[in-house]
């Protein structure tokens, strides 16, 4: 491979963590099939592993009857005062529930988002959008869906066809810049983003970052 296909992977990658934005609400009426949720599984078995113990596992969520568990029991947008999260018909179609297996550890160290990083790009390249969500009753969660307690909630990543636009805006260079995601009229989700210069430490002088 010579300079110029790398250099194309890595834009190839950089385009597609660009494109892999929160979506929050789906066309509902499009359904995630159960075969797609376990591809998507799937690719955490190449993600590494504190310890290599591979702790997590998934309950993939399909059906009506589960959906309409899990969906009162999650917390959407927290900085969205008078929103309270998509309306029917644009709720997520699946589900996938990350659980710590407890028989391989108490802990999992950050396994836990390299897996979602890895699921939703998974997900980005099929054309499905979706939320991690970690504001959720788990052990009402747990109870509802019959979760043997060898198995403790960690997060659940809603996913669907995405219905909303997402755009990335540039903070400003500055310590203070709001990080706070907001929506326009037009319905566009906007999420700001920290500038190159603000996540390299100076050491020469700490003050400018
Ligand atoms: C660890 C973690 C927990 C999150 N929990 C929630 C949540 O409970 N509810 C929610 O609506 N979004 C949740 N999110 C989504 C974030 O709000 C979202 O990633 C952030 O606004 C940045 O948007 P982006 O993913 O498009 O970059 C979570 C994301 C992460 C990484």
């Amino acid at each position: 491979m010579n300079l110029n296909d790398m250099d194309m992977n890595f834009e190839s990658l950089r385009n597609l963590m660009i494109s892999d934005r929160t979506v929050r609400r789906f066309r509902e009426d499009r359904e995630v099939a159960e075969e797609t949720l376990l591809r998507l599984v799937e690719l955490t078995r190449y993600c590494p592993s504190g310890r290599n113990a591979q702790p997590l596992c998934y309950l993939p969520v399909t059906s009506d009857e589960e959906k309409g568990k899990v969906f009162p029991l999650l917390k959407w947008a927290g900085y969205f005062q008078d929103w309270d999260g998509p309306e029917k018909g644009e709720r997520p179609s699946a589900y996938l529930i990350q659980c710590l297996d407890t028989k391989y550890g108490k802990d999992c160290l950050c396994d836990d988002g390299l897996q979602l990083e890895a699921i939703t790009l998974g997900m980005r390249t099929l054309g499905l959008g979706g939320c991690i969500i970690k504001a959720f009753n788990a052990p009402k969660l747990a109870e509802e869906l019959g979760i043997d307690e060898r198995y403790t909630p960690r997060y659940v990543l809603a996913i669907g066809y995405p219905a909303e636009e997402v755009r990335i805006e540039d903070m400003p260079d500055d310590d203070d810049a709001d990080f706070k995601y907001y929506r326009t009229a037009d319905g566009v989700h906007h999420v700001p983003k920290r500038p190159l210069a603000q996540l390299i430490i100076n050491t020469s002088n700490p003050e400018s970052k």
